[in-house]
């Protein structure tokens, strides 16, 4: 059965309202009509929580080449030297461009005219911009202000991306073309269509393919699952980042601790208040996150102990006050005051290096669709991700992703409509259990079997379940009408499927993938990249 459809018609199709979707469609204003679609408010997002801040060279006595250098070294032989360069040198310019809409960085008390810069793991120097620690909550608020000024550009909220739609899954001849994506609105449950010259994929992170993560409940992956059901290669998905410190508490939902609170001299210590992480590497609490994600796993596991601590006492409150206002006050609603008392953390979640394959430009390989952001692989990163160097990709290469659209021809004029969605013989579910028990399975299983340290027998039991699971949600897709949770069950496993296959083609420990069976680096070659890529199609082939 088809199900009349509204179709919304737009220039430049945004999907995600973090950093690099409202940066995108800002820099295109003017240019033409273009929608902002997100799929809970506005604001939602992985940049909205960001703390640390953002890593530029504003400070005379730092280079670009040092922090080339930096990003390089923490990114494990595997980073695209170009890609590197590319977004460490536009990061000033960039950086201005938020000056000039308003967002305000701290300066140095006394020195107005210097940058009170952060020191974060990995960084050979202080060098991390940030507005105290809301950072993000800064971004979004000052962005969405200047957005809702502009007339040429719609915000929509509350509208879910499904999948998008290409030439080839048409079967129309010539170039594969995105000709926009299925939404579903999360108000009314109404599937609809926009169809647009140029989409862009800015839906950020997967945090919660995993049980315990510092990302919000939106960081499903959608982006990178319908990337790769359109039939794009998927990087490095092995690569995800946990985050050494969050919050340990039941309530609290793995509240992140800025990293930056150990560059202000936080020291990690066990429960029987010894510093351990010197132990592990000479660089201490302040080592990349990798190297102290696993310190902390181990010790804890060696011990027995759920949690470890950040011991920052030896700074006074009126410090902590002033440095960190958000999270002093968050730790103390939990009952810490991080002036008196070593907080309880332990790693969570945090970022995902890999995505959808896409250049500094955003560009992928199918023609008239981009990826930015969290979203995206642009070779940045390498294996492991530089502290606060996220937040400078997506400012940086959704800039010169708006650009490449500005400057792409306008598709052919035969370009074909958005047919009707199918429902099939979809009818509404009776079971919203088996959704709920199926997010629990997925996450419990990526978080118990391809964590911190993985171990090739752990990464088998983990796809035979993460397989079975997707055949069962692929089902209820099939049977049931489509709601946002089944939709975003279904991303997560998709993920979770491209975490597995990924980490077990990767035969050696790199970066974030770290594996028992084989502990070391591979030297025999050149450091390679794993790609999956699969035939397009799937469920939202026609049926
Ligand atoms: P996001 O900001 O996550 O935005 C994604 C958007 O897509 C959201 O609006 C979401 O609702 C929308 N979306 C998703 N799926 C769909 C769909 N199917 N349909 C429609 N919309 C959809 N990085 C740094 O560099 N410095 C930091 O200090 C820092 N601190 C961090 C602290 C925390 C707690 C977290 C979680 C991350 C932090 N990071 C930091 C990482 C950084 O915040 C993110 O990598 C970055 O913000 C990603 O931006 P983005 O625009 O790609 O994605
Ligand atoms: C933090 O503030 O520790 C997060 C920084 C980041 O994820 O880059």
């Amino acid at each position: 059965m088809l199900c009349a459809m509204k179709t919304l018609d737009c220039d430049v199709l945004v999907i995600g309202s973090g950093l690099a979707g409202l940066m995108t469609a800002y820099h295109l204003r003017g240019w033409g009509r273009v929608l902002v679609a997100s799929k809970r408010d506005i604001g939602e997002s992985n940049t909205q929580y960001a703390q640390g801040g953002i890593a530029c060279v504003v400070d005379d006595k730092d280079t670009f080449e040092a922090h080339e250098q930096d990003t390089l070294a923490t990114g494990g032989g595997l980073c695209h030297e170009e890609a590197v360069r590319a977004i460490v040198r536009a990061g000033p310019e960039s950086v201005r461009e938020l000056e000039a809409l308003g967002i305000r960085f701290e300066r140095r008390r006394g020195r107005a005219r210097e940058y009170d810069l952060g020191q974060e793991g990995g960084h050979s120097r202080r060098r991390v911009m940030h507005a105290g620690d809301i950072t993000g909550r800064e971004l979004i608020r000052v962005l969405a202000q200047r957005i809702a000024e502009e007339k040429g550009i719609e915000l929509a909220p509350n509208l879910m991306a499904i999948d998008l739609v290409t030439t080839s899954w048409l079967r129309h001849p010539g170039l594969n073309r995105c000709l926009g994506a299925y939404f579903i609105d999360r108000g009314s449950g109404e599937i609809l269509a926009v169809r647009a010259d140029h989409t862009v994929l800015a839906t950020g992170g997967a945090g919660k393919v995993y049980l315990y993560t510092s990302n919000p409940d939106i960081a499903t992956g959608d982006g990178v699952a319908m990337g790769w059901r359109a039939g794009l290669p998927i990087r490095n998905m092995e690569f995800v980042q946990f985050h050494p410190t969050c919050l340990y508490h039941p309530q609290a939902k793995s509240f992140l601790i800025s990293e930056a609170v150990r560059g202000e001299g936080g020291r990690l210590i066990n429960a029987a208040g010894e510093s351990f992480t010197e132990r592990y590497d000479p660089r201490g609490s302040l080592a990349p996150r990798d190297v102290v994600a696993r310190a902390i796993d181990q010790e804890m596991k060696t011990r027995g102990d759920p949690c470890v601590y950040l011991d920052i006492t030896h700074r006074s409150a009126d410090f902590l006050r002033e440095r960190f206002p958000n999270i002093y006050a968050t730790c103390l609603r939990f009952g810490y005051d991080m002036a008196k008392t070593p907080i309880p953390v332990v790693p969570a979640a945090h970022y995902f290096v890999g995505g959808v394959v896409a250049g500094v430009d955003g560009r992928t390989e199918i023609e008239g669709l981009y990826a930015v952001g969290e979203t995206a692989s642009t070779g940045l990163h390498g294996a492991n991700r530089l502290a606060s160097n996220s937040l400078l990709e997506a400012l940086v290469c959704s800039r010169l992703c708006a650009r490449a659209i500005a400057a792409a021809p306008k598709p052919p004029a035969d370009t074909p409509a958005i047919p009707d969605w199918k429902i099939g013989d979809a009818v509404p579910s009776d079971e919203a259990v088996v959704v709920e028990h199926n997010w629990h399975e997925v996450r419990t299983c990526m978080w118990d079997y391809v964590g911190i340290v993985r171990t090739d027998k752990r990464l088998e039991r983990a796809i035979r379940r993460i397989r079975n699971l997707r055949r069962e949600i692929r089902q209820y897709y099939l049977n049931y009408l489509v709601t946002p949770d089944v939709l975003e069950l279904r991303n997560i496993a998709a993920v979770a499927e491209l975490v597995i296959r990924s980490a077990q083609a990767r035969r050696e420990s790199r970066g974030l993938h770290y594996t028992l069976d084989c502990p070391t680096p591979d030297s025999s070659g050149p450091p390679r990249d794993t790609v999956i890529r699969d035939p397009p199609g799937g469920p939202i082939a026609p049926t």
